[in-house]
C-alpha cells in the first residue's frame, strides 16, 4: 500500500461514504491462511466502499495468524466470526445466518487447504461449512506458490470445484521461471513469498459480469413461466 493509500483509507474511516447505490446487498467474505491476506484486507475496504452495502468476514484460524479480525473489523464495518460457534449480538448461528443473508460468498485468497476441503465436501471450520450451504454464487480466489497451484492434487481439487459450480478467478500463466510456470497472484520479483498480484478491478469485473448473467438467467425464468 502506499502512501496515497493510506491517507484514503483512513480518510474513509473517519468520514464514512453514504452513497446510496451499491451493486450487492449483503457479501459474505471469507479469508484462509495465505500471505495474500494482506493484499486482499484492502479490497475489503474498497469492496465496502463501492460495491457492498454489508459486509461480514470470517477468518480461518490460520488467516488469524497473519492478519487481526480487529483490523479486518475496522475494514469491513462489523464482527469479524473466526469460529463455527461465534455468534454476534444478530447473528447466534453464523453458519446458517450469514449465507442465508449474503448475495455473493467470496473467498479471497483461497488456500490449497480450503480449495481441497470444498472439493470433497468438508466442513469442519466455519468458512467450509458456510461454502456448503451456500445457495448463493461462491466465488474463490486461489492463492499459493505455483508448486501447490500445480500440484495433481490441486488441480484435480480445482476441476471438482467446478464441477460443483463453484466460480473460481484463476491465477494467468505469464511466463517461465525457476523451471517452472509463473503465475501472477505471485509478487513479479519471484521471492518466496507469493504476493496476490490478482487487481481490485479484476474482481470486481468478474463480480459484475456474474451477476448480470444471473439476473439474465432469472430473467428469462420469469419470462417463460409468463409465456
Ligand atoms: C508464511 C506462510 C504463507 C503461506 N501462504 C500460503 C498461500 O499463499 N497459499 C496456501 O494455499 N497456503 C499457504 N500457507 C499454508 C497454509 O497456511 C496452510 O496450508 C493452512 O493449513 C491453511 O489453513 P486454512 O485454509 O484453514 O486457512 C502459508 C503458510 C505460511 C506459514
Amino acid at each position: 500500500m502506499n502512501n496515497h493509500h493510506h491517507l484514503y483509507l483512513l480518510s474513509f474511516i473517519i468520514l464514512p461514504s453514504l452513497d446510496g447505490a451499491f451493486l450487492i446487498d449483503n457479501l459474505l467474505i471469507g479469508m484462509t491462511g495465505s500471505i495474500g491476506v494482506i493484499s486482499y484486507s484492502e479490497f475489503i475496504f474498497l469492496l465496502r466502499k463501492n460495491i457492498a452495502k454489508n459486509i461480514n468476514v470470517i477468518m480461518s484460524k490460520n488467516a488469524t495468524k497473519f492478519i487481526t479480525p480487529f483490523s479486518i473489523r475496522v475494514l469491513s464495518g462489523n464482527f469479524v466470526f473466526t469460529d463455527t460457534f461465534d455468534e454476534s449480538e444478530k447473528i447466534f448461528v453464523p453458519h446458517l445466518e450469514l449465507v442465508r443473508k449474503s448475495d455473493l460468498f467470496l473467498i479471497m485468497p483461497a488456500t490449497a487447504n480450503i480449495i481441497g476441503k470444498l472439493a470433497n465436501g468438508i466442513c469442519d471450520d466455519l468458512i467450509s461449512t458456510c461454502a456448503l450451504s451456500a445457495k448463493v454464487p461462491v466465488v474463490l480466489i486461489p492463492n499459493m506458490n505455483s508448486d501447490m497451484w500445480f500440484s495433481k492434487a490441486n488441480q484435480r481439487n480445482i476441476a471438482l470445484n467446478k464441477e460443483l459450480g463453484y466460480h473460481i478467478i484463476e491465477p494467468k500463466e505469464v511466463g517461465m521461471s525457476h523451471g517452472g510456470a509463473v503465475i501472477d497472484t505471485f509478487s513479479k520479483n519471484q521471492s518466496e513469498i507469493p504476493i496476490s498480484t490478482i487487481t481490485y478491478e479484476e474482481i470486481v469485473a468478474f463480480i459484475k459480469e456474474l451477476l448480470t448473467t444471473k439476473k439474465e438467467q432469472s430473467d428469462l425464468h420469469i419470462a417463460e413461466k409468463h409465456d
